[in-house]
C-alpha cells in the first residue's frame, strides 16, 4: 500500500492509472476506521481495480463548539485495516494540503443541507459538500462509496456529484450495526457503558416508526410520535429531531404514499448519534 500525502502526487497516481484504464474506487473517510468503514472497503475492491481511502479530519465541516480537537484519530491502526483489505493508496494529507493559504471556495448544496443536521449543525454540510468536491476532483474515481448511517450527506453527495458532473458513481451502503442494532460509528468509543446501554433507542425508535408505517400508518405526525415514544421512554436520550421524510427531497411528509425515510439524532450527554431507516411500503 502507497501512502500519499500531497495533492500532487495524489493527482500524478491517479492521471498514471486512468492512462492505463484503472478504474478507481475512492472510500473517503475521516479515519478511526471501523467495520462500517471496512465494509465500504470490501465493495469498492469488489467492483473497481483500484481503491484509494482517504483519511482526514476536515475541519471546515466540524462547528466551532464541535468536537474537531476530539475527534477519535487512529492513524496507524487505520493504516493497518487499509494495508490487511489491500487498499493501494491511502491518501491522508496534511490540512494545509487541502486548504492552502487564501483557500475561499465553498461548494453548498443548499436544499438538501437546509434540514435536520444542516439546521443542528450550520455550516457542516458546507464543508462535507466542498472536501468530497475536492477529493473526487483529484481522485477522479469511477465511484466513491459512502455510508448510509449519514442518509443526507449521502444525498447530497449524489446530488453534486451529478451536478457538477464529477463523473463519478456514488454508491450508499447500508449501515453497519453492533448487534442491539446501534450503528457503527467512529464517536460511539466517546460513550460510557452506561450511555452505550441507552445509545440503541435511536435504532429502536426507528424500527417501531417502520413497524407502524409496514402496519399501515400513513400520517408523518402519527409516525414521529411513535418514534418520539420510543425514545422518550430512554432517560438519558434527548432528541435533537425524528422525522418522516421524502427520501429524495428530505422534506417532511405529511403523507406516507409508497416510501419513506426515518431520519432520527438524538444526544446521549455530550455524543450525538444519528441513524435511519428507509421504507418502502
Ligand atoms: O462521512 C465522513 O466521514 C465525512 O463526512 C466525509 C464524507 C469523509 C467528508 O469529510
Amino acid at each position: 500500500m502507497k501512502t500519499i500525502r500531497t495533492v500532487q502526487a495524489m493527482a500524478a497516481w491517479s492521471a498514471a492509472h486512468h492512462r492505463e484504464g484503472v478504474t478507481i474506487g475512492l472510500v473517503p473517510t475521516m479515519g478511526a476506521l471501523h467495520a462500517g468503514h471496512r465494509a465500504l472497503i470490501r465493495v469498492a475492491r469488489l467492483s473497481c481495480d483500484a481503491v484509494v481511502v482517504s483519511l482526514f479530519v476536515n475541519p471546515a465541516q466540524f462547528g466551532p463548539k464541535e468536537d474537531f480537537a476530539r475527534y477519535p484519530r487512529k492513524p496507524k491502526a487505520d493504516a493497518t485495516l487499509c494495508r490487511k483489505e489491500g487498499v493501494d493508496v491511502l491518501f491522508a494529507p496534511h490540512v494545509d494540503e487541502i486548504y492552502p493559504d487564501g483557500f475561499q471556495t465553498t461548494v453548498s448544496v443548499p436544499r438538501l443541507a437546509r434540514r435536520w443536521e444542516g439546521e443542528q449543525r450550520p455550516g457542516h454540510f458546507d464543508g462535507v459538500a466542498t472536501v468530497v468536491t475536492k477529493l473526487l476532483t483529484l481522485v477522479r474515481p469511477a465511484a466513491a462509496f459512502f455510508g448510509q448511517k449519514d442518509f443526507q450527506q449521502a444525498a447530497l453527495i449524489t446530488r453534486l456529484a451529478e451536478d457538477l458532473n464529477l463523473g463519478a458513481r456514488v454508491i450508499v451502503y447500508p449501515t453497519v450495526r453492533e448487534a442491539d442494532g446501534l450503528a457503527l460509528s467512529s464517536r460511539n468509543v466517546f460513550l460510557t457503558p452506561v450511555q452505550r446501554r441507552a445509545a440503541p433507542a435511536l435504532f429502536q425508535a426507528l424500527k417501531a416508526g417502520r413497524a407502524a408505517i409496514l402496519a399501515g400508518g400513513r400520517s408523518g405526525a402519527a409516525i414521529q410520535q411513535v418514534m418520539r415514544k420510543v425514545v422518550g421512554k430512554e432517560s438519558l436520550a434527548g432528541i435533537d429531531y425524528l422525522a418522516v421524510c421524502d427520501p429524495d427531497t428530505l422534506e417532511p411528509l405529511k403523507h406516507i404514499r409508497d416510501c419513506a425515510v426515518l431520519l432520527g439524532a438524538i444526544r446521549i450527554g455530550r455524543i450525538r448519534l444519528i441513524d435511519n431507516l428507509l421504507v418502502k411500503c
